[in-house]
């Protein structure tokens, strides 16, 4: 089993090693932790996907540790990600371009586009200095399970699969980056992020065109998938108005539930667990995974979750809980 450990000088030397040799690295990023291998290895690359239980064909972001290294990796670098990347890098935005022709196949899922990102987190950038070359790393979690915000999260799922998991602290950010697309004739928006669709228009000076929108997807996007980011007990999404009879007719039901709320409601008696997250949506986002997680944990038969609130700040949490959850009504009856 491997234990986290801090990330000082001398663990960043040694992950360099590793990512030389074509093993696995987990790291901290702003985000989410990522599950790091030399993104120019095609070998190592894919001990990511053994280590998830991914399929081959979903595509990796590639790490960077600035804009500068845009054209190893990019055909062509139009002049829209030139401007996101100045306004945005470090931070947690991936950028779809067309890719180079040396990129192995195994990072990009055989597509011809390469996602490129430059992580907004210190030890992330060191270990990118120090290593030279691009990080290829998905979120180091197990297929379809929620992303990890802490080093402990990162060895939970794969503690026994990953050669050294370096620990630099819980992530800021909490959810994984906006996803915009610049590989095509339009910029689309892929994944709901921490940057917001506005902030991206206002620098492009056009609108996005949301993936959900957008007509059928050549992409096996996992980001997109309906079950991903999923805690393995059902959980339901509620509007605050009907939490209470919710609750009530689960409790009735002899269920065992734990709620993650929004709003101090007044709740009713037999809740097995109850978790108050913060009111602000940053702060939401930040402490997501972590509830779920440890609110996943307990072997409930039922979360439910308070709907918060669906304004534009709200986005990148909606998009999550949506995907984490079962539409509100489905769950309740006998089933
Ligand atoms: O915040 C993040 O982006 C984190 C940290 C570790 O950087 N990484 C992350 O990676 O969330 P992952 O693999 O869990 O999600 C990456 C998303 C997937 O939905 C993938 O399909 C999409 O990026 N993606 C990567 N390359 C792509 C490409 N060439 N075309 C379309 N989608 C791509
Ligand atoms: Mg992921």
């Amino acid at each position: 089993m491997t234990k986290p450990i801090i990330a000082d000088d001398a663990a960043l030397d040694q992950a360099v090693h590793l990512l030389r040799q074509g093993r696995l690295v987990a790291f901290p990023t702003e985000t989410v932790y990522g599950l790091g291998a030399d993104a120019a290895n095609a070998e190592a690359v894919g001990r990511i996907f053994a280590a998830k239980g991914r399929p081959a064909d979903h595509p990796l972001i590639v790490h960077i540790n600035g804009a500068g290294r845009l054209d190893d990796w990019a055909e062509f670098v139009p002049e829209a990600a030139r401007r996101l990347a100045e306004r945005f890098w470090p931070g947690p935005l991936a950028i779809i371009l067309k890719k180079r022709p040396h990129v192995p196949d195994a990072v990009t899922g055989g597509q011809p586009t390469v996602g490129l990102r430059v992580p907004g987190h210190p030890v992330a950038l060191r270990l990118l200095e120090k290593f030279g070359g691009g990080i290829a790393a998905p979120s180091a979690n197990r297929f379809c399970r929620i992303s990890p915000t802490t080093a402990r999260h990162v060895e939970e799922e794969l503690g026994n699969s990953v050669d050294l998991i370096l620990d630099g602290g819980p992530c800021k950010v909490g959810v994984e980056s906006t996803i915009v697309d610049l590989s095509g004739a339009r910029p689309r928006l892929l994944r709901p992020g921490r940057i917001s669709r506005v902030q991206i228009e206002e620098v492009l000076g056009v609108g996005l065109e949301l993936a959900a929108k957008a007509g059928s997807l050549n992409v096996r996007a996992p980001g997109l998938m309906a079950v991903h980011y999923a805690p393995s007990t059902t959980a339901l999404l509620c509007p605050s108005g009907d939490i209470w009879e919710t609750l009530r007719q689960l409790i009735a039901q002899g269920r065992r539930v734990g709620l993650i709320a929004y709003h101090r409601a007044v709740l009713p008696p037999g809740l097995a667990h109850t978790l108050h997250m913060p009111a602000e949506a940053y702060d939401y986002a930040q402490a997501l995974y972590a509830a779920l997680r440890e609110t996943d944990n307990l072997g409930l038969d039922m979360i439910v979750i308070e709907q918060p609130p669906e304004s534009e700040a709200w986005h990148a949490v909606n998009d999550r809980l949506r995907k984490a959850t079962v539409p509100a009504g489905s769950a309740i009856p006998g089933s």
